[in-house]
């Protein structure tokens, strides 16, 4: 199909290797192409959806007041999640270009920097995401061959320690290499065609079964009930505009790598909608799983008391109490939907990074995703071996790193891009082109004064974090 845009948009320096699929001459510089919508919409929804749904969602919401902060992050995602989004979506199919080149082609050579930046973000995730998910491996394969540890604490230290710890994590970047390795349709596509639905089904079951326990109503109430007081800090504003741009996977460049192999056929509003809501739903009914469990048990103390707590200590207790072959199925099933999760969003941190070597240096794919791999894995051997490490990795690259990423977007698209409009018309209709000078202004002026907000916030205690880990 012909690009139906005026004129193909050249970036301030264009090269040979950094066109897109509509000048690709020879071959061997022909960009990868998801092979079917609905791939590239997996894959997406593979990104968004993963620990950050089912361990930090929860978890933040337990700290911060529960439905209030739901309400709250419902409101964020709508007004900058969502337009971000589209804002990525938009730089990354007019570039065809990953991160660093993309940012480079639409606003020039001063945003290179921010390129790098995104590329460093998304190092520093992997580094420490495939820490938790090394953590949530062993879990899973622990509870379906040898069943529940009878002191979940005392388990979870041993499981996150040590060579235990730095063996699983190993593992888990190991396999993420393998997908990555494959390439987009062959790798990336593939591996979400077949987990997703998996993880849909899986999810969806464990919140109906969690419906039917004994004392689940008080869970609910928690988590549907709204403490107004909460939404009005802050803080917990910092922490829901920092979630929604975690769970969306926004402000490090994964959304724009993976829009950069969508044709001009799809309408970027319809695909950013569809991700958005799958991600939230995914968040939301994690929720209606984890509390309902955790009141029926009485185990709302455990909760509040770390940010792992809730996910590797609570949890298995609650599963385990259930006892029998009811708890142990059901615990396997939510690990397994976990683990699930975390590689499909692995998968997408690791290709930002690989995608951009490929990029800019003109490396083969398998000794990008290789290389890069291998020193993400090492980077994260820190974490592996230090919970205070995580934590600072978490904090600097979450609360910081992305909404600074978020705001970078913003800038780009509202103020610099030429007529970002346009993108989001091609695909879509003209008709709606009044409705995107809306969307147009969220990116110019709410979302800037937003994450600003936010970073005001965040900035702090990620740097304290930081300080803590060199005294
Ligand atoms: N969105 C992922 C999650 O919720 C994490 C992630 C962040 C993935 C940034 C890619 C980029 O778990």
């Amino acid at each position: 199909m012909t690009d139906p845009r005026p004129a193909p948009t050249p970036g301030p320096e264009p090269s040979p290797s950094h066109r897109g699929p509509e000048h690709a001459e020879p071959p061997a510089f022909a960009r990868e192409v998801w092979n079917t919508r609905v791939g590239f919409i997996l894959a997406a929804v593979g990104s968004a959806v993963g620990l950050g749904n089912m361990w930090r969602f929860p978890y933040f919401a337990a700290e911060h007041g529960g439905a209030a902060f739901v309400a709250l992050y419902i409101l964020l995602t709508f007004v900058i999640g969502i337009p971000l989004m589209l804002g990525e979506f938009s730089i990354g199919r007019r570039a065809k270009l990953s991160p660093i080149g993309a940012l480079r082609s639409v606003g020039g050579r001063r945003w290179t920097p921010v390129g790098y930046m995104f590329v460093l973000a998304g190092f520093l995730i992997l580094a420490y995401y495939s820490v938790i998910a090394g953590w949530v491996t062993r879990y899973a394969i622990g509870i379906i061959f040898t069943g529940f540890p009878d002191d979940p604490g005392a388990y979870f230290a041993e499981v996150s320690s040590g060579v235990n710890a730095i063996g699983f994590h190993l593992f888990f970047m190991t396999l993420t290499i393998a997908i990555v390795m494959g390439g987009v349709e062959k790798g990336i596509e593939r591996a979400s065609l077949i987990m997703m639905p998996a993880l849909l089904i899986l999810i969806a079951g464990l919140a109906i079964w969690a419906a039917t326990l004994v004392g689940s109503a008080d869970g609910y109430r928690f988590y549907l009930a709204p403490d107004w007081s909460e939404v009005l800090s802050l803080d917990t504003f910092g922490a829901a505009a920092g979630q929604a741009a975690f769970s969306l996977s926004l402000g490090m460049g994964a959304m724009l790598t993976f829009a950069s192999y969508l044709s001009s056929k799809e309408s970027l509003p319809r695909e950013g909608t569809v991700i958005a809501f799958s991600d939230f739903g995914i968040a939301f009914t994690a929720g209606l799983v984890v509390f309902p469990v955790i009141a029926a048990l009485g185990l709302q103390e455990a909760v509040g008391e770390s940010t792992i707590g809730a996910l590797f200590i609570a949890l298995p207790g609650a599963f385990d109490a259930m006892g029998g072959i009811a708890g142990r199925t059901v615990g396997s099933i939510f690990f397994v939907a976990l683990f699930i999760g975390a590689v499909t969003s692995a998968i997408s941190l690791l290709e930002v990074v690989t995608s951009s070597v490929i990029d800019e240096f003109g490396w083969p794919r398998k000794k990008a995703a290789v290389t890069m791999g291998i020193v993400i894995a090492t980077v994260g051997l820190w974490p592996a071996m230090s919970l205070d490490a995580l934590g600072a990795y978490d904090g600097l690259t979450g609360n910081v790193m992305l909404p600074l990423g978020a705001l970078g977007i913003a800038v780009l698209v509202g103020w610099v891009m030429r007529n970002p409009i346009d993108e989001l018309v091609i695909g879509s209709s003209e008709r709606f082109r009044p409705f995107y000078k809306g969307w147009l202004w969220m990116l110019r002026v709410v979302a800037p004064i937003l994450l600003v907000l936010v970073l005001w916030s965040t900035i702090p205690g990620a740097f304290e974090a930081l300080a803590a880990l060199f005294q």
